[in-house]
């Protein structure tokens, strides 16, 4: 059964999923404002999500991207990466952006489809999150930057 990838309102984007990408729902609340949201179906079942915030004309941010944890590593992330970044290349974006941490998967994640570091953005999650994030054992402290260039 093939991926169905489909743009929703953002007042329907699936909280629980969106959660494995940020710990604070009221972050994400924050980030749904005026956002697009997409989800990636397989049959009936929603596996995936995807927000992404206009940051200019032709400047765009990916807000959060997260595959439900019993269907990760099955390609679905990256085909719904892939299908983002398609939809704002049709609609004449220059950049896509993306906050991320500084160490873990999600930046071979990011980089494999052409985002660079740009940035740092030193002592973010401690200064904006109240609780530690831990991951992999270690403290997220800084974090990185990175641009897509179409
Ligand atoms: C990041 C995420 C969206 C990727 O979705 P996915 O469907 O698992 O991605 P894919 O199956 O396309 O995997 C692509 C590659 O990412 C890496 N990867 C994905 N999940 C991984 C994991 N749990 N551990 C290690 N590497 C992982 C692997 O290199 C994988 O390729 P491989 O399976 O051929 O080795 C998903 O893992 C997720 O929801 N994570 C939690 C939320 C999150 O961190 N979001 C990003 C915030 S910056």
């Amino acid at each position: 059964m093939s991926l169905l990838i489909q743009e929703i309102s953002a007042s329907d984007a699936p909280m629980e999923l969106l959660l494995l990408a940020d710990p604070s729902e009221d972050k994400i609340r924050a980030s749904l404002s005026g956002a697009k949201c997409f989800i990636a179906a397989h049959g009936a079942v929603v596996v995936g999500a995807c927000v992404v915030q206009a940051r200019g004309p032709d400047t765009y941010e990916l807000m959060s991207i997260a595959v439900h944890p019993a269907h990760q590593r099955a390609g679905y992330g990256t085909a719904l990466l892939q299908w983002v970044i398609d939809f704002f290349r049709d609609r004449g974006a220059r950049q896509l952006e993306v906050g991320t941490g500084t160490f873990g998967y999600q930046l071979a994640f990011y980089q494999r489809q052409g985002f660079r570091v740009t940035r740092i953005d030193h002592d973010f999650f401690v200064a904006h999150y109240p609780e530690p994030i831990v991951e992999d054992g270690i403290q997220l402290v800084d974090m990185l930057r990175l641009t897509l260039r179409y």
